[in-house]
């Protein structure tokens, strides 16, 4: 059944292998899709609890000329070696607490946890692929990153972001201009100063020609924020950008940092380190990427939990918007699936950042016609942000990246209507409001991600490429591909190899 097909070991596919191709996949798409997500589940007789421990599987799909080639392989984190040497799982994951071997030192281990506060995280990323400069990286969201060959799937080697940038966590959802500069979030914990909410560059010609140096060593901090409280630092799964703006919400799901210090001697898993405020605010940071200021007004919400931004934008009236996903519960039932599981939904948020002094207290300031978003200037100058539900049931996000930080009108996505799996992928319209969808029955789609049609006009004029699994042994794993326009299969290619249920993706496009 389904639970089976997600939870079972993947197995590696190191050489490439041919495609069977039904229909006609256009000539122009010319590239790779490369892929991550957990894919070895079990190590000898231990098992990690949770699916999001999983250690990572990448995936390649590569286009070209009419044909896919498909191959994957476990990245080799230190992580991998040391548990596969062991034959046991050694290494602690989000959701699973191992103890050291007893015939180790236990008290050198557990002081070294304490003197860091934030343990030495693993290094098995698995939730996306990350470029800076044109180095590829397998990313979670702790202080080490995994480079990886593009083309073999090799495990080039572990980078820790601390030798070039003062931060404990990092996020696996950067964001790209259009000049190929890598914008990325990060949070300083302990042993750099005062704890703080870090954003950094990194220049799209950062990458050594030979390969020998790391991109990241050109790393420049844009600016830091403090934390709003400082043992609470909020977790952040990403953030928005828009043409001269990031946008960071600091909201209430929060990291305990006593309780993670403490995590260790208690035997509780880090994720239980997390907690959801729901009596405290949102706050909206606006800050200038260019110059590193913040925008002084103070922007709030209601409790909510955000994992992914789908886009942000300015208009002509100096409003910044953006669309983030809100998890309407704790992460808990995210976390937990099944239990509580309540269906993620996509909002749009908008900040009126042309409000001074003298603007009306009380009233909305936001004049946009297409959306119920509100925004009201309070007493002391702060404004309360309310936003308009879009739509219901959505998770894994995508747009036309030509069109971040720009207005659009389109996103595609994962339905994900009772439980956390998806088995349909959408395409919802901003303007009408009115989604479209494929599926088939018993298959299970990852992220849909869009790849725009050569010199494309139109914002969907385009196709969308999703690697499907089955547990029906007659279907076979294959890459779907969509008309980006109205979701017919224009063709699919079935893998004669075994596929997994992954996370995030990144196309590197080899068009000319
Ligand atoms: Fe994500």
């Amino acid at each position: 059944d389904m639970q089976s097909i997600f939870g079972k070991n993947g197995s590696e596919t190191p050489e490439p292998v041919k495609a069977q191709v039904k229909g006609s996949i256009p000539s122009w798409l010319q590239g790779t899709l490369l892929r991550n997500g957990p894919g070895l589940f079990s190590v000898g007789s231990s098992e990690y609890n949770h699916w999001f421990d999983g250690m990572s599987l990448i995936h390649s799909f590569t286009f070209s000329e009419g044909e896919v080639t498909y191959r994957s392989k476990f990245l080799k984190s230190d992580t991998y070696k040391r548990n596969i040497k062991a034959d046991r799982i050694i290494v602690t994951e989000f959701g699973t607490m191992v103890y050291p071997d007893p015939c180790k030192n236990i008290f050198a281990r557990a002081f070294t946890h304490l003197c860091n506060i934030i343990p030495d995280f693993t290094d098995n990323n698995l939730i996306n692929i990350i470029r800076y400069g044109q180095d590829y990286y397998a990313s979670s969201e702790i202080n080490y990153i995994n480079q990886i060959d593009p083309v073999t799937l090799e495990t080039v080697g572990r980078i820790n972001y601390r030798n070039h940038i003062a931060l404990n966590l990092a996020t696996a959802h950067p964001h790209y201009d259009s000049e190929g500069n890598t914008y990325n979030m990060g949070t300083a914990i302990m042993g750099f100063g005062w704890p703080k909410y870090v954003i950094f560059k990194v220049p799209a010609d950062a990458s050594d020609k030979e390969h020998k140096r790391p991109a990241l060593r050109k790393v420049q901090q844009v600016c830091s924020i403090p934390f709003r409280s400082t043992l609470f630092p909020s977790y952040f799964h990403s953030f928005g950008m828009t043409e001269n703006y990031i946008i960071f919400v600091e909201q209430p799901l929060k990291l305990d940092i006593v309780k993670l210090a403490t995590a260790y001697f208690r035997g509780v898993n880090w994720g239980s380190c997390l907690k959801f405020d729901k009596d405290d605010i949102t706050l909206f940071h606006v800050i200038n990427r260019n110059t590193g200021k913040k925008v002084s007004t103070r922007f709030y919400a209601d409790a909510l939990v955000v994992f992914h931004h789908i886009n942000a934008y300015e208009t002509a009236t100096c409003t910044t918007m953006f669309y983030i996903q809100n998890m309407k519960q704790e992460t808990d039932s995210f976390i937990d699936s099944n239990k509580k599981f309540s269906p993620p939904v996509c909002q749009r948020f908008v900040l009126p950042l042309s409000i001074h002094k003298e603007s009306p207290r009380g009233t909305n300031l936001v004049t946009l016609t297409d959306t119920t978003a509100q925004a009201v200037v309070q007493e002391d100058g702060s404004v309360y942000c309310q936003p308009d539900a879009l739509f219901e049931g959505l998770e894994l996000p995508g747009i036309n990246y030509n069109f971040n930080a720009k207005k659009y009108r389109y996103f595609y996505g994962s339905r994900v209507k009772w439980s956390p799996h998806s088995n349909k992928i959408a395409k919802i319209d901003i303007v009408t409001r009115e989604h479209i969808e494929w599926q088939q029955e018993n298959c299970y789609p990852s992220e849909p991600v869009f790849v725009a049609s050569p010199g494309a006009v139109e914002e969907d004029d385009g196709v969308i490429l999703s690697s499907i699994i089955s547990p029906d042994p007659n279907i076979s794993p294959f890459m779907l591909v969509l008309n980006a326009k109205n979701f017919e299969e224009i063709a699919r290619a079935s893998i004669p190899a075994s596929v997994h249920m992954d996370l995030h993706g990144h196309f590197i496009s080899a068009a000319i």
